[in-house]
């Protein structure tokens, strides 16, 4: 099959759970030490669901965010999209699953530092090869959603932490992806701009069925979730159903 066949055929499949953890385990090798950072994780998520994975630092809020983004595979267990292995899927065929599929709000923000706000924003359009135009315009019209207008410019060098959080945010949203995976958004920003922005991406879940992921120490954001996965050492300890209870 094709690359592209087998790209629609995982994005179109809508008779699996979207996403699905089986018995994962993530094991982070160090020299002749290893480090079991998830330690047999089963969890399924639905398209449309806004869920927060809730856990103190270290936890493995992030190694999981890299796994259900299919940023990395599992060490042992299988990570299914839309009922695809992933581990059976090429490197370039995940990469153009995300580029199309996910957004991604990740903690450190992964700017590139020698691209201005502006041209960060529509680098994921770029990677689609969407026309230059539309491309400037729905990258201008994110960076006026999250405050950004003025700075459009700066490079992240230029910008504070909390400017730079709402870059990456913008980006996040820039191919219009299905699936908005983001860790700790809210942990740069005062709380006047983290509730606006956790508005916005509940309104997005909303209005417009986006599946959305948060991962964060903050019980806050619990608030806004259907979900709460609580996770410590790499074991989720318990799944909060708020939204049918
Ligand atoms: N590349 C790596 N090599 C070795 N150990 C790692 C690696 N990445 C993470 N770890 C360890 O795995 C555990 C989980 O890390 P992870 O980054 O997923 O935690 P977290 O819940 O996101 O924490 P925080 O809230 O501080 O961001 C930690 O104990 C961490 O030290
Ligand atoms: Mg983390």
């Amino acid at each position: 099959m094709s690359e592209n066949i087998i790209v629609n055929s995982v994005q179109n499949n809508e008779s699996y759970p979207l996403i699905k953890l089986d018995n994962v385990w993530k094991i982070y090798q160090m020299g002749e030490v290893e480090f079991a950072a998830l330690k047999g994780v089963d969890l399924q998520i639905s398209k449309g669901e806004f869920i927060v994975i809730l856990g103190p630092s270290g936890s493995g809020k992030s190694t999981m965010m890299n796994l259900l983004g299919c940023l990395d595979l599992p060490s042992k267990g299988t990570v299914f999209l839309k009922g695809k292995d992933i581990s059976q899927l090429s490197e370039s065929e995940l990469a153009t699953i995300r580029g199309r599929m996910i957004g991604f709000i990740f903690q450190q923000f992964n700017l590139i530092p020698t691209l201005n706000t502006l041209e960060n924003v529509m680098l994921p359009l770029e990677f689609q090869n969407a026309d230059p135009f539309m491309s400037k315009k729905k990258a201008t019209e994110l960076l006026d959603l999250v405050g950004l207008s003025q700075k459009v410019n700066n490079l992240p060098s230029q910008l504070s932490g909390g400017q730079r959080q709402r870059v990456a945010i913008a980006r996040s949203l820039a191919a219009d992806p299905d699936i908005i995976l983001a860790d700790e958004p809210t942990g740069n920003l005062d709380s006047k701009t983290g509730t606006y922005i956790l508005d916005f991406l509940y309104e997005l879940h909303k209005k417009e069925g986006k599946t959305i992921i948060i991962v964060t120490h903050d019980t806050t954001l619990v608030r806004y979730a259907e979900r709460v996965v609580h996770i410590k050492d790499g074991i989720v300890e318990s799944i909060e159903d708020i939204k049918n209870n």
